[in-house]
Parts: C-alpha cells; sequence; structure tokens
C-alpha cells in the first residue's frame, strides 16, 4: 500500500521528547519508504527558528543517533522538516497564520496534531487549532502522558480535548504498548493454546511486573516533584502491562475488543484505600550510591536548575503495591507491582509464578517460573524443573526455556514510537488508550496518591544502585514469596 501524505504537526516539537524519539521514529519510518514524498513534519515551538534553523538543529543533534547510511535519505527527510513559532494563549496570531498558510488546500490530507507539551496546555492548545479553523475530518490528535494529575483532571482535559475532537480522532499514547515484547504478549497469550487453560487462580500462584531503570532523574526535578513514580510510571505504563495479562481472551483483535477487555480489567482491581495504603504500598527515595560503578548523588543532589523543595522531599523514585484482579479469573492472585529509578540493572518484565506441585517426590523442587522480559535483551523464558545429570542422589535444579528475540528473529527491531507514529497515520487506535481507560487508571491510583500524599514521613530511603527500599523486599516476602532478581544484561 502507497503512503498516503499527511501533515504532522508536532507541538513541543523542539523538545526532548520530539529530538530524542518523534524525529528519529519518523526518521526510520522514511528511511523504511513508510512515509509519503509529500509528508511534512512541522514543529511548533515559542522558539522563533526559522525552517532552516530547526534543520540545522536536527541535523546537529539527531543526525547521529540514528543510522545515516545514504546522506541523500538524510537529505530528504531534512526537507521535511518546518518549523512554526507559536505562543499559546498569548497575542501573537502570526504563528497561527502561517500555518494556515501551510495547511490551505490539504484539507483532504490526513493530519495529525501530535501534542508532546505538558497536559495542562492539551485543552488550550485544542481550542486554538479550532479557532483558527484547522481541524478537518481527517484530522487527528495524539496527547502524550501523563494524562492529567488524577482523576479530576484527567476528565477536564478529556472534557476540553472532547469538545473539539471526537474519541475516534483522538490518541492517546503510551509508548509501551508500542513495544514488540508487549505486543508479543498477546500473541503468546492468544495465539498458543497451550497456556490459556493454565491462566487462572487455580495454576498461578502470583504475578510480579517490573520496571527497574538505572537511569536517575537529572535535570527533570521541575516535571518529576509533582509526578513521582506512581503518575510517571504505575498509573500508564505499569497499568498497561497488568492490563494485557490478566485481561480475558478478546472475540477479535480489533480496535475496540482489546480495548473493551482492558478496561474491565482497571474495573476489576481491588480499590486500595486508607490504612491499606500502608500494608500494601511502599514508597521509596534513592539517597547517594553507585550506579553503572560511579558515584551518583541522591534524588535531592541531583543537579538542576532549582533548588529541591518540600515536594522534593516527599516525592517517590521508587513504588511497590500489591495488586489484586476481583474477578472469576483471578481472585486471590497477588499481582506485585514496582517500579523504580537507579536500581542496580535495567530491566522491565512480567513474571508469572505458578503453584508448587501439589505433592512433591523430590527433595528441592521450585515452582515454575514464566518471565517475559520487554528490555534489554527482549526474550520469554519458561523456568523449569530438571535433574542435574549425575548418578547417586536426584537433583532438582530450576533451567530456563528460552526464545530470545534477537537470536530468533534477525533485522532491526522498530522502535515503540515509530510503530506508534504509523499507527496515527494509519487511523489504527488500538494501541491507544480510551478515554475510559485512562480515567479507571486514575480512579484506582487517586485513593494511593492522596493517602501518600497525606503521610508527614518522607518516602522510605535506598542508596542509588540497590533493589529498592526494605519495604519493598517485606511487601512480598511476607507471604513466603520473593522478588525475581536477574540482571538480563
Ligand atoms: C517515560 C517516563 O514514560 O518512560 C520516564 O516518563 C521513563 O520517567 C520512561 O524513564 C521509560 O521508558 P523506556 O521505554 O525507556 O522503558
Amino acid at each position: 500500500e502507497t503512503p498516503q501524505p499527511a501533515d504532522l504537526i508536532v507541538f513541543g516539537g523542539t523538545g526532548d521528547l520530539s529530538m530524542r524519539k518523534l524525529l528519529p521514529a519518523l526518521y526510520h519510518a522514511d528511511r523504511d519508504g513508510l512515509l509519503s514524498p509529500e509528508t511534512r513534519i512541522i514543529a511548533m515551538s515559542r522558539g522563533g527558528l526559522a525552517d532552516a534553523d530547526f534543520r540545522g538543529k536536527v541535523d546537529a543533534e539527531v543526525r547521529d543517533s540514528v543510522p545515516v547510511d545514504d546522506p541523500g535519505v538524510w537529505r530528504r527527510f531534512l526537507d521535511r522538516l518546518h518549523h512554526v513559532t507559536i505562543d499559546i494563549g498569548g497575542q501573537d496570531p502570526t504563528g497561527w497564520a502561517r500555518l494556515t498558510g501551510m495547511l490551505a488546500g490539504h484539507e483532504q490530507r490526513d493530519r495529525v496534531f501530535y501534542l508532546a507539551s505538558p497536559p495542562m496546555t492539551f485543552g488550550p492548545f485544542c481550542r486554538e487549532v479550532n479557532r483558527a479553523g484547522l481541524v478537518t475530518p481527517a484530522s487527528r490528535v495524539v496527547l502524550e502522558k501523563p494524562l492529567g494529575r488524577d482523576l479530576a483532571s484527567a476528565q477536564h482535559i478529556n472534557d476540553e480535548v472532547g469538545a473539539i475532537f471526537h474519541e475516534r480522532q483522538i490518541y492517546r499514547i503510551d509508548h509501551y504498548l508500542g513495544k514488540e515484547t508487549v505486543q508479543n504478549l498477546l500473541v503468546l497469550r492468544f495465539a498458543n493454546a497451550f497456556l490459556e487453560p493454565i491462566w487462572n487462580s487455580l495454576w498461578i500462584d502470583h504475578v510480579q511486573i517490573t520496571v527497574a531503570e538505572t537511569v536517575g532523574t537529572p535535570g527533570r526535578r521541575g516535571y518529576y516533584d509533582h509526578a513521582g513514580a506512581l503518575r510517571d510510571m504505575v498509573q500508564n505504563h505499569l497499568l498497561q502491562l497488568l492490563c494485557l495479562v490478566a485481561m480475558e481472551p478478546p472475540s477479535r483483535n480489533d480496535r475496540e475488543s482489546i480495548r473493551d477487555e482492558k478496561v474491565k480489567v482497571l474495573e476489576a482491581l481491588r480499590p486500595i484505600t486508607g490504612s491499606e495504603v500502608d500494608r500494601f504500598t511502599v514508597r521509596g527515595q534513592y539517597t547517594a550510591g553507585e550506579s553503572g560503578g560511579a558515584k551518583v548523588p541522591g534524588y535531592l543532589d541531583e543537579p538542576d536548575n532549582t533548588a529541591p523543595t518540600e515536594a522534593s522531599r516527599q516525592v517517590e523514585t521508587f513504588a511497590a503495591i500489591r495488586a489484586e484482579v476481583k474477578n472469576w479469573r483471578w481472585a486471590g492472585v497477588p499481582f506485585y507491582l514496582r517500579t523504580g529509578k537507579r536500581m542496580p540493572y535495567r530491566c522491565s518484565e512480567i513474571v508469572v509464578q505458578f503453584k508448587d506441585v501439589p505433592h512433591s517426590i523430590f527433595p528441592g523442587s521450585a515452582p515454575n517460573r514464566l518471565v517475559l522480559r520487554l528490555q534489554p535483551s527482549e526474550g520469554i523464558q519458561l523456568h523449569i524443573m530438571a535433574k542435574e545429570p549425575g548418578a547417586g542422589e536426584v537433583t532438582l535444579k530450576p533451567v530456563p526455556l528460552g526464545l530470545s528475540f534477537a537470536e530468533t528473529f534477525a533485522g532491526r527491531v522498530p522502535d515503540a514510537y515509530e510503530r506508534l507514529l504509523l499507527d496515527v497515520l494509519a487511523g489504527n487506535p488500538t494501541l491507544f488508550m480510551r478515554r475510559d481507560e485512562v480515567e479507571a487508571a486514575w480512579r484506582w491510583i487517586d485513593p494511593i496518591r492522596s493517602e501518600w500524599d497525606a503521610q508527614t514521613m518522607p518516602p522510605e530511603p535506598y542508596a542509588a544502585g540497590t533493589p529498592g527500599p526494605a519495604g519493598a523486599l517485606d511487601l512480598v516476602a511476607r507471604s513466603g514469596r520473593s522478588w525475581h532478581e536477574e540482571n538480563p544484561a
């Protein structure tokens, strides 16, 4: 299918996300022939850049991060780029006039407004774009996370955006859904027959979802002080992963069926409120320690252009939660979620631990674990018990049966943003969050957040380079369980 010409308008187009993720993803798509020759990428920012300045900036800052094997293709990519200076809520209409001029005569094209900007700008941006008369039937709007900071603000933003765009035109991004291994989870579950019969509380003891990062938050205080791990990671990425593990098999792979099933999982999450918050959740903040062999500062001493405040002292860089899905399939099965900055190694994985054998005739048996590694070294491992070779006593050993994506499938794995941007251009919202999904996630997060906010004690400290605070170990150890710890590198 030949790609259709489109106009992609990126608000916040010179920002970090755009330079680090969106432009490289678009370049890759261009290189693979997935963009029409006429497709334009129009960055909007307050920056006051001419097209040539913006192209120069991208040439200087993005070129080295992507493989440019053919300078002609890179040139062609740069030629697609434009810049329009805009000030939302400002008095100067020249930016809008310029954009209107550029888009005039192209009303039939797919038009995508990508809002890579803080959530409070979503409503005002949509109003201004509408006032400028730029919303066509073929328009779509992409909203970056976080969508608000609680249920009320998310509803407000959804109302504001929904006043201008139809729900089917709104693409709420969670880039975890664009990761290859995350999509593979659906294939593993629903294109193989052997797992589904045992995918329930009869056979599964518990599930662990870990997103551990080695990075800290240098230079991000302004955002992070008011987000914290709960809003930044759990409300979206971790809950999305939980949904994909726990959802019922949809009857079709279409835009609504999968999302319908995910919402049901979110609605079945047992609320954690009041005094239970202390029992079932843990928040931590990193102090000075080591990362990658080097000494690193604690959260409060991260270099930044603003000084730490009371909010900085209270914000969590680590969160762990014992969640439960109250339905027929999962009742009684704990879902342990944890995520943190400055962990000992980078690893995102889902671990499904099965129950032990009902009756063991060998000493030393351990329950089976299915490990779905999202990053790095993407793959699937099933830990089974085997007999160590040798005469005499039978000695058991857990050994992995493994699938490594890199070894099994040759070729480049597209970045999550590339996949998702192409889906937006193709008008496929399956891997984007629907309004009810985002709101159901906030509805579950809010009581935890407000309980945390009411606490005067700061989060539990953990040294950078260690696997989180002691409370997180205790959260699983209390029921005789343990976190899966294995450095994938
Ligand atoms: C983002 C968060 O959504 O996800 C960041 O805002 C986090 O804090 C990032 O570092 C992690 O994404 P990935 O793809 O590197 O796992």
